[in-house]
């Protein structure tokens, strides 16, 4: 049984019932989020095995014949001793999510939702994706028998995911347009049609899985929290959703401090950062974003009040990179650490050395870069790496051996 908890706005803090499917506030259109009964107390997860569930008792489904898993979470913390050399950092670690089932953070949150959207009987599961959410969502709508609808941008999804996507068997809607007008449609839809039930991250459901990444950082790091955390942004449900997990644990008296929460963004998608650097109280919407990072290829971030409330709270800051600088992170993580990642992920070791040359990082600092997604998801990047050595050797002739260490 989870502990007690409720729906609230969070902006004006009206109450809801739990089991509302609305995502914003009638009241004021503020976002809604789910608030636990939390003050410190027996903690009965300690001998539990890493991942999602072993934080049963502070995740809202109310009945456990629902769950639906896949056995996501419980990725590895990887000290970067190599990496964080380069950078000048002492105590550099990567939180690789895309050791997930589907290869991404997403993994995480919905395991909650698809067992949340089960509680409610919900049959009809409807998401907007640049391609994550939508593997995700596909995968966990087939392991619970529910028809799964993706609305994805055309054209602009990794080919990697949409395999997942097809393989899984949802059915996808291809927009003819970026994926802020795929967001705004499936908001239209599920506000028409109360039978599709949005599991996108405006649904607090959701979060609370992804907000359990948190959690597992402290527990890697025996009940300490880092002083900082980098990560890639995007719709923003994942910062937010993390900074919310960091601070129940504070709140139980798990760890005693929170991480500055540091936000990247592409360069030519950066709403977010750019409202940071600006010192600016709302976003400014970026129409036609660009990168190659299409996961984080967003203009318009739906949660982008959360966001800023992370990053202000948390006394973090958000950077901008270009393409150039996440692809050349993305080889340095798999040549120098051994983990491939796809480039939005990637965005999060280049934003890293930016912050730390712009000195705002201590060479002792602990650093938790998150890289959430395995770069498998996406090939096409293959063509834009140089090409690596290989030689043809005809093992036929006797003397290959010796051809081998010629060239070695
Ligand atoms: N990294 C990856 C690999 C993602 O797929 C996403 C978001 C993000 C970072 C950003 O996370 O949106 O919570 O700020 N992907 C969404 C999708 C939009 O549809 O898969 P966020």
């Amino acid at each position: 049984m989870p502990w007690r908890y409720s729906l609230r706005c969070f902006n004006c803090h009206t109450d809801y019932p739990a089991r509302t499917t609305d995502h914003v506030c009638r009241k004021c259109g503020g976002l809604l989020e789910i608030t636990f009964d939390i003050s410190p107390r027996r903690i009965p997860w300690k001998n539990r095995s890493l991942g999602v569930w072993k934080y049963r008792e502070i995740l809202p489904i109310d009945d456990d014949r629902f769950i639906t898993s896949l056995n996501e979470g419980g990725t590895g913390l990887h000290r970067c001793e190599r990496l964080g050399r380069e950078l000048g950092l002492k105590y550099l670690y990567v939180k690789n999510e895309g050791e997930n089932p589907t290869g991404s953070f997403k993994d995480r949150g919905m395991t909650v939702a698809i067992s949340k959207a089960r509680e409610l009987r919900k049959r009809k599961l409807v998401c907007a994706s640049t391609g994550n959410t939508a593997a995700s969502l596909a995968a966990y709508s087939a392991k619970a028998g529910l028809e799964c609808i993706v609305f994805v941008p055309a054209g602009k999804v990794a080919r990697g995911k949409m395999l997942q996507v097809i393989i899984h068997g949802a059915r996808i809607f291809q927009i003819n347009g970026d994926f802020d007008q795929a967001m705004a449609s499936v908001i239209e839809l599920t506000e028409h049609r109360k039978g599709f039930y949005m599991m996108n991250s405006l649904n607090p459901f959701r979060l609370e899985g992804q907000k359990t990444l948190a959690y597992e950082v402290c527990d890697q790091l025996t009940n300490k929290a880092p002083d900082a955390l980098v990560l890639p942004v995007g719709n923003g449900g994942n910062i937010s959703a993390i900074w919310k997990g960091f601070n129940e644990f504070y709140d139980l008296g798990i760890v005693t401090r929170r991480p500055r929460m540091n936000g990247i963004q592409a360069e030519k998608a950066a709403p977010i950062a750019n409202a940071v650097k600006r010192r600016q109280d709302r976003i400014t919407p970026v129409v036609n974003p660009q990168t190659l990072a299409t996961a984080i290829r967003i203009g318009s971030p739906v949660n982008w009040t959360k966001v800023l409330r992370a990053i202000n709270e948390s006394e973090g800051t958000a950077e901008t990179v270009s393409d150039r600088e996440i692809l050349t992170a993305q080889k340095d993580l798999a040549a120098k650490e051994g983990i491939f990642v796809e480039p939005a992920s990637a965005a999060s070791i280049a934003g890293l050395k930016k912050i730390r040359e712009g000195g705002e990082l201590d060479r002792s600092d602990v650093v938790v870069c998150v890289t959430t997604g395995h770069g498998l998801k996406d090939p096409s990047i293959a063509d834009r790496l140089r090409r690596t050595e290989s030689y043809n050797l005809k093992i036929t002739e006797p003397n290959w051996i010796r051809r081998l260490e010629q060239v070695l």
